[in-house]
């Protein structure tokens, strides 16, 4: 079974009593509870951890390498000023679907900025816990195991690429 990294970085321990009104009231215990499950229904398995040092993240994410079939990344405040972690993804290579709670596009303009976007698939952010399970799906989707497995979408990929018979004239 791949298995999903999903890395949380600083103040997200705090989640159920931090500005709620921003956050929600779920802990991260609760949205690893439901990213879990999301991730079982689509035959993938998640490894979700917390750090409140970049350095930890960074660490995390190089071990990743040739361990996960993806990263699933809520950086926090990290996000908007941390090139080491940037690079850190491009140096594994994984693909990678960055997640937040909030709309950080609705917030702040210095939150309108991420360095990490450039190194991700895609970018989910605005549904509060739910993000979490979206990104989910967003990695099965790209892995390749939306209701397939990777081998008949592989298979498919290589039809496809097969030169069409010339016609005889
Ligand atoms: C966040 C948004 C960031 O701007 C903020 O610094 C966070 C949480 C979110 O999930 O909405 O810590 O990543």
């Amino acid at each position: 079974m791949d298995s999903v990294l999903v890395l949380n970085g600083p103040n997200l321990n705090l989640l159920g009593t931090r500005e709620p009104d921003i956050y929600g009231s779920e802990t991260l215990d609760d949205i690893r509870a439901k990213t879990e499950e999301r991730a079982a229904g689509r035959g993938l398995s998640v490894d979700f951890r917390q750090s409140n040092a970049e350095h930890e993240l960074i660490g995390w994410i190089q071990e990743a390498k040739g361990q996960a079939a993806g990263i699933i990344l809520n950086a926090g405040a990290f996000t908007h000023t941390s090139l080491a972690i940037a690079d850190a993804l491009a140096a594994v290579a994984l693909p990678v679907v960055e997640v937040h709670l909030s709309n950080i596009y609705r917030r702040e303009h210095f939150r309108h900025h991420s360095h990490i976007s450039r190194q991700a698939e895609g970018v989910i952010c605005g549904f509060g816990s739910e993000s979490y399970v979206l990104a989910v799906d967003a990695m099965a989707h790209v892995l390749g195991r939306n209701g397939k497995t990777r081998k008949a979408s592989a298979a498919k990929a290589t039809r496809a690429a097969r030169p069409t018979k010339k016609k005889r004239s």
